[in-house]
């Protein structure tokens, strides 16, 4: 409910600003968003995700892929976790699509089952990103958010699940 309703007031007051930002550092319209998120608020609202979040399994599997960890746990928004498991990224005839404020957190454990970092998909206000689904894409190492926003590598790999949402559902790639 808490990050629904900071999208909600993201989405009305921050427009403008970003606006004018890009206008001020003279960016190309290629670069031009019409909606921006606000990084502090919404990396410390998603940080709070073991509160807000449930888990979608009882304990880390096993990981293939997210190279840097040898295992992961998936949380996400309570109301979609079916919606979550029902994705086969392999069927091109399925559709799926979230709505804005959705969170996935994947959480990163190394070979002593210690947790390291997590990555997150977090569901920005319509506009924010509309080639890739308007998510918000955050990588965290220790306490540091490494990356944030428009994150152009986790959108090329996340590409190939296109249909549904640029979420991947978890194992489906192996
Ligand atoms: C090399 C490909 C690749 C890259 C790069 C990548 N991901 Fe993923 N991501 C995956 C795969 C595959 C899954 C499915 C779970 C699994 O098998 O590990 C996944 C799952 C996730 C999930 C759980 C929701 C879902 O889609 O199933 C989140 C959240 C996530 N990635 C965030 C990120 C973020 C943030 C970045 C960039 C910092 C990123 N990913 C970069 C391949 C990638």
């Amino acid at each position: 409910m808490l990050l629904f309703a900071l999208f909600l007031c993201l989405g009305c007051s921050e427009p403008d600003r970003a606006m004018r930002a890009n206008a001020e550092i003279g960016q190309s319209t290629e670069d031009e968003f019409e909606v921006e998120v606000d990084e502090e608020e919404v990396t410390d609202e998603l940080m709070g995700y073991r509160t807000n979040l449930v888990p979608y399994e009882g304990e880390p599997e096993h990981a293939e892929t997210h190279a840097d960890a040898a295992s992961v746990l998936i949380w996400g928004t309570a109301d979609v976790e079916d919606l979550f498991h029902s994705i086969d990224a392999m069927d091109p005839s399925q559709s799926v699509a979230f709505e804005p404020g959705t969170t996935f957190v994947k959480e990163h454990f190394d070979e002593e089952g210690e947790l390291f970092g997590v990555n997150i998909m977090f569901k920005g206000p319509e506009g924010y990103d509309p080639e890739y689904g308007d998510w918000v894409w955050l990588r965290v190492r220790g306490d540091e958010a490494s990356h944030f926003g428009r994150v152009e590598f986790c959108q090329d790999c996340h590409a190939a699940a296109v249909n549904s949402d640029f979420v991947v559902g978890f194992g489906k790639s192996e």
